[in-house]
């Protein structure tokens, strides 16, 4: 018999796992931090004594993200990835939140157009393979703004609060989170190595595209020998011509979807957080 439980401490070796199979790239430490803010909202599915599957939720309010649903191979095809998304869709619209979205493979589209999701845009992956390049101008620096100062811009940029989240993510990564001022804050981007020994890109949020070639002119020198990656909301045109000019090139892309009411908030969204966390 299948049963969706919590995801508690010990499940999360049994997370990072499947992860790792899907060459995801997450860190031990994605998975504590989404359970830390949540701790009911990230799920696991035993079938008998075994765990088979893990889907991950992080909410913001009204908004959720969906993200890391995984059926272990040998479990597929028995409806254990329909009892997952099913059992996290009930769990959010009981709190209440209006908006749901998922960055999705192709694979799966179907599962959650019929679960209710709707397709709103490609989201699109880059990479950025080492090599030596010209050092750029640079302007922008190790962040000295406070995450809560960091936060404020985030909401006022993409109008709703996902500060809970953010303050967790900066606080990981206070040495690689870097920001542009010119009397008042113009962007700010988190990087963060992560298990494939890429750097990835994101949030990256920006007044405007000035301000995120300048933001990205700082970052990708300082990674020439490393793999940078970055995922772009295909909507935002000018992110993608900046990416495309820092030697970034297109990877797979998958598809966000939302279920709910739509909300457009990515204008000065250059570069998303991850496709598991929105
Ligand atoms: C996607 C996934 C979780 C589905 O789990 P599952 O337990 O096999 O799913 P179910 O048995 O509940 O089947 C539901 C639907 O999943 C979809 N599905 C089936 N095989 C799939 C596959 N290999 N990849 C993606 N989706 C698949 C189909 O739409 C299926 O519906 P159908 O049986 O009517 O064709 C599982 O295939 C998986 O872990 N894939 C690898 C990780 C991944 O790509 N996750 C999705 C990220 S957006």
């Amino acid at each position: 018999m299948t049963e969706i439980k919590v995801m508690k401490g010990a499940d999360i070796k049994f997370a990072k796992m499947l992860s790792e199979i899907e060459q995801w790239g997450h860190l031990t430490s994605d998975f504590e931090r989404l359970s830390r803010l949540d701790p009911n909202g990230c799920f696991v599915a035993w079938d008998g004594s075994a765990r088979a599957g893990i889907v991950t939720t992080v909410t913001y309010k009204d908004y959720a993200f969906l993200g890391n649903l995984i059926v272990k191979q040998e479990k597929r095809s028995r409806g254990i990835g329909l009892m997952l998304m099913q059992h996290s869709i009930a769990y959010l619209d009981k709190r209440g939140v209006e908006t749901i979205e998922l960055d999705g493979v192709f694979a799966a589209v179907s599962l959650y157009r019929r679960l209710g999701f709707r397709d709103k845009y490609l989201s699109l992956r880059f990479v950025r393979k080492p090599g030596e390049r010209r050092k750029e101008a640079a302007g922008a620096k190790v962040c000295s703004e406070s995450s809560q100062s960091l936060t404020l811009f985030d909401r006022e940029k993409i109008g709703f609060d996902r500060g809970v989240f953010l303050k967790e993510l900066i606080k990981d990564h206070t040495d690689t989170t870097y920001c542009l001022t010119d009397g008042k804050l113009l962007a700010y981007a988190v990087t963060r190595g992560r298990a494939n020994g890429a750097v990835h890109i994101g949030p990256l949020v920006a007044e405007n595209r000035i301000s995120c070639d300048r933001l990205l002119s700082t970052i990708t020198p300082k990674h020439n020998q490393r793999i940078l990656t970055i995922g772009v909301p295909e909507i935002n045109r000018a992110a993608i011509e900046i990416v495309l000019r820092h030697c970034f090139e297109y990877c797979p892309p998958s598809l966000r979807m939302y279920r709910g009411s739509r909300i457009d908030y990515e204008r000065h969204v250059y570069g998303i957080v991850s496709s598991d966390v929105g």
